[in-house]
């Protein structure tokens, strides 16, 4: 990690920041280095959302620098963006001295063209810039002038023990970051560029500095985390570190050393390709305990005319035959996808195709999400001629179908013994402890305080919602 940030001056009082986050766990993470890196430099960072409790009477956010970590993928996130943004303009005419600043894809996507927009806004930031985060709020309250750093090149993933983490025992880590995917209706090769990998060596040092930290619940981090391909280290003796050899290293061996670590309990990742998704990691993790045993697979259309118009470089029958292939492999495997209701020239019949996917995997997750044209895409060059009331019914439709499902598949879990990964209290009964199984389910059972933190054998009883409730068995 740079430490450039010293040469500057500490905040003469204690400025407060909010950070909102949109979009990814990508940008959850980068939110958390964000806040890492002001609260060392003396900020303070509020936890509430400043839209609601933070604001004073006068309606002027108690935050004296409101960050939003924003996100391009669909239309609806930048329109949240926007509102807030003309929330913000108003409470700065009470309170000029308030510091506002745009960080995350939006930034990559309009760049300086949202300063001509929005007077208001102070500062922005590139996704591959975060590091430079409170130089660029010293230079603003320095100059008020508005100012930016949005570099084209190089990784966007900061690794950094200033991080400010959410959790006690689960953190994300990005890996990778970039697409060279080019599916037409996805901006995210045009805000966060090519694939970049982070070398295999830095990884893996990173995750197990956070292991020594107490952290035992990893979350690997990538736009297409399949398409890893670090570089490992070329000197023999890094390279005899977990046996990671001097060449590029795929997915499935980073996942492979990263389960060495000793103290990480479980790795779970996200997202895969299709395309992308080969029997070697299915064996990687049939054979490794400490991998989750949720796989988030998107699909998109069960139309072959649609997944071709999208250029997902595959077939639903493909798409069926490794979900079909997993699933004979690793036991229990659940699988979670993402949906896309009324993408350009979607007929009924593509939709019925699409409800007819959905009733044959039985996905136990799915986001489904109306499709909205995003500017710069192959496809926004298509015509987005699926009127919005079809859509919103299509998108209606599917989310009662798979919603139906997932309870089935829910209720097809009670009475068994699973292991549960104990992470608090329960908020709503505090003599109740809430956690995790490897399929990413949430139990909540009764057990000593003293089980935080580690595995518990739990009979699964009852369910409310997604919830269960067990008995330690
Ligand atoms: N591999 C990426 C995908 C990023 S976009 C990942 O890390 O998840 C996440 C999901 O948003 C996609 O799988 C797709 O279902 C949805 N999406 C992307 N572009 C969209 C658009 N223009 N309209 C609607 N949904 C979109
Ligand atoms: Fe987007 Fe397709 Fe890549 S959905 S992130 S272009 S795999």
């Amino acid at each position: 990690m740079k430490s450039d940030d010293q040469e500057f001056a500490a905040p003469q009082k204690s400025m407060a920041v909010s950070i909102k986050t949109f979009g990814c766990q990508m940008n959850m993470y980068d939110s958390e280095v964000a806040g890492g890196l002001l609260q060392h430099q003396g900020y303070k960072i509020l936890q509430e959302d400043f839209t609601k409790d933070r604001q004073d009477d006068t309606g002027v956010p108690t935050a004296d620098i409101v960050l939003m970590n924003t996100c391009s993928v669909r239309e609806h996130a930048e329109e949240r963006v926007y509102g807030r943004m003309g929330m913000l303009g108003k409470a700065k005419e009470k309170n000029p001295d308030l510091i506002i600043g745009l960080m995350g894809c939006m930034v990559e996507e309009h760049k300086d063209k949202l300063f001509k927009r929005f007077p208001q806004l102070d500062l922005m930031v590139g996704t591959r810039n975060v590091a430079d985060l409170p130089r660029l709020i010293e230079e603003v309250r320095r100059t008020r002038r508005q100012v930016a750093q949005i570099k084209q090149e190089g990784i966007s993933i900061e690794y950094t023990d200033q991080i400010r983490r959410e959790g006690r025992f689960h953190a994300w880590l990005p890996i990778m970051t970039g697409c060279n995917k080019v599916c037409t209706f996805c901006i995210v090769p045009i805000t966060r560029g090519s694939e970049v990998s982070m070398p295999a060596r830095d990884v893996y040092r990173e995750a197990s500095r956070l292991v020594q930290e107490g952290v035992q619940w990893l979350t690997l981090l990538g736009q297409n985390v399949n398409s890893y391909n670090g570089i490992s280290p070329v000197d023999r003796a890094q390279t005899a570190e977990k046996g990671l050899a001097a060449r590029n290293v795929s997915f499935p061996e980073l996942l492979e050393s990263l389960c060495q670590i000793d103290g990480l309990k479980a790795l779970s990742f996200t997202t895969s390709h299709p395309h992308d998704a080969t029997p070697e990691l299915y064996e990687v993790i049939e054979r490794n305990p400490k991998i989750s045993r949720r796989f988030h697979l998107p699909l998109q259309s069960g139309s072959d005319r649609m997944l071709k118009r999208m250029k997902r470089l595959h077939s639903f029958a493909e798409y069926r035959e490794k979900i079909k292939a997993m699933r004979g492999m690793i036991p229990d495997v659940s699988i979670t996808t993402d949906i896309i209701a009324g993408f350009s020239g979607e007929t009924e019949a593509d939709h019925e195709a699409t409800k007819q996917a959905l009733e044959e995997l039985r996905f136990d997750g799915a986001y489904i999400y109306k499709y909205s044209v995003r500017p710069g895409t192959p496809a926004s060059k298509l015509a987005d001629d699926v009127p919005l009331d079809v859509k919103e019914k299509r998108n209606q439709e599917l989310l009662t179908l798979q919603k139906a499902i997932e309870a089935e598949n829910r209720q097809a879990w009670l009475g068994r013994e699973v292991e549960v990964f104990a992470e608090s209290p329960s908020t709503k009964d505090p003599g109740k402890l809430v956690g995790r199984t490897i399929h990413e389910m949430k139990v909540v059972f009764e057990a000593a305080p003293s089980r935080i933190g580690s595995f518990v054998k739990v009979r699964l009883d009852k369910l409310t919602h997604e919830t269960f409730t067990g008995t330690v068995s």
